[in-house]
């Protein structure tokens, strides 16, 4: 978990959608981060300050002088930026922005901005006129010019009724953000990932091919994963069910259908890889001929004439440039290792991902158990969620290339 014991400090002003910001603190809480929040004097309209100290396990902070109880004390947010390894203004109001793009500090939030040294992201959230308005995009402008991160303000439904740019981004785009700043491995500096994933459907008429049961789940996670890494990623993607989930554009989708057109891609992209992931389950065979027309059931149980797919990993291998590190997989029924050691010397990959077809660990499966199979070796992992797989199929991945 990338977010594992990362410190982030939240700061909220005084906008409507500040009453997202609960559902913010309780992703980054379930992520393993803690968390502190600060509020500006007009935020405790919008949200209650109890939520986000309940949320978040710690004290919400809300001014600069403290009174109570015939005593007066400074709260020191210096220390409390010093602090934070992420600063994250959300909802950011025109105002909070107007101010700490000038410089000035009359409140606690403000006082953090101008304090502190980590990334600062901001999250700006008004009325579409507001936020269209030329001195906030020239303030915008300014915090951007002084390295800070602004999210984009989607399109929308606002609070006022209207429609249009303005609206605070979503906790999980924040949360997904945070992940991909802290995720970024130097290992993938200026390096691109080519994966194949899903399967491959071989049409036999307009209406019907042959393919196989690859839910393409591990290719999806292994995109993930790499994109949170920091790679760039070419992807080249079978046809895949539908997934809800969004990407930035470190990934580039090559959407394919047949076995042929994902071997046309994936030659394509290869001179840009660094590292090939071939997670695809291409189909092996296709039909000689393909109709045009429908097929009549009756004509359907006439022999079909089938002819084999090239094999794209083994033809990337066969293109592979010094610097670059390929890996197959490998989807055995049994002598798994054995299997996996004769493919990978026919296929001329570096080294493949082995994983058994059991009810756990198959195609359709949310859980996987996958071992590296090199020529001098095989590391073996245990039964985990295809996600844990992907961070570790990555681990090896930059263990071995890095060493190649
Ligand atoms: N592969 C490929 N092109 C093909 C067939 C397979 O690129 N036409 C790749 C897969 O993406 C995977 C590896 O080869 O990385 C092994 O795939 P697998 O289906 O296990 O092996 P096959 O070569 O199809 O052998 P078999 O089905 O006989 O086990």
């Amino acid at each position: 978990m990338v977010l594992q014991g990362r410190r982030i400090l939240l700061a909220v002003s005084g906008g409507i959608a500040a009453y997202k910001i609960p559902f913010l603190v309780r992703l980054l809480r379930q992520s393993g981060a803690e968390v502190r929040v600060a509020v500006t004097p007009a935020a405790e309209t919008f949200v209650s300050p109890l939520t986000l100290a309940a949320l978040s396990g710690q004290p919400v902070e809300q001014h600069l002088v403290l009174q109570g109880g015939g005593r007066t004390s400074w709260n020191n947010h210096v220390h409390l930026a010093e602090w934070a390894e992420a600063l994250v203004v959300a909802p950011a109001t025109s105002n909070t922005l107007a101010k700490a793009a000038n410089g000035l500090c009359d409140n606690l939030v403000t006082s953090l901005v101008l304090s502190a040294k980590c990334p600062v992201f901001w999250a700006p959230a008004m009325d579409l006129d507001m936020f269209a308005y030329p001195a906030t995009q020239r303030n915008l402008e300014v915090l951007r010019g002084m390295g800070h991160c602004v999210w984009p303000s989607p399109e929308g439904e606002l609070a006022s009724g209207l429609t249009g740019a303005g609206r605070m981004a979503e906790p999980e785009f924040m949360h997904r953000e945070l992940e991909l700043h802290f995720g970024v491995r130097s290992f993938w500096r200026n390096k691109t990932l080519l994966l194949t994933s899903g399967p491959t459907e071989e049409p036999l008429d307009p209406v019907r091919f042959l393919s196989n049961g690859s839910s393409g789940k591990m290719g999806e996670e292994l995109a993930a994963e790499a994109e949170l890494r920091g790679a760039k990623v070419v992807w080249v993607r079978g046809p895949l069910r539908r997934s809800d989930r969004s990407w930035t554009r470190r990934v580039r989708v090559v959407s394919v259908r047949s076995a042929a057109e994902m071997h046309a891609a994936a030659l394509e992209a290869l001179p840009e890889a660094s590292v090939v992931i071939a997670a695809a389950a291409v189909a092996d065979v296709r039909p000689a001929a393909q109709r045009h027309e429908k097929t009549p059931k009756e004509a359907l149980t006439a022999p079909l004439e089938l002819v084999l797919n090239d094999d794209i990993l083994a033809s990337l291998a066969a293109n592979k440039k010094a610097g670059q590190w390929i890996l197959g997989f490998a989807l055995e029924t049994h002598d798994g290792t054995a299997s996996a050691q004769a493919k990978l010397r026919r296929k001329g990959a570096d080294a493949l991902i082995l994983n058994m077809n059991t009810p756990e660990t198959g195609m359709e499966a949310d859980t996987n158990q996958v071992a590296l199979v090199r020529r001098d070796g095989v590391e073996q992992g245990p039964l985990e969620t295809k996600k844990t797989a992907a961070s570790r199929i990555l681990d090896w991945v930059e263990h071995y290339a890095a060493n190649a």
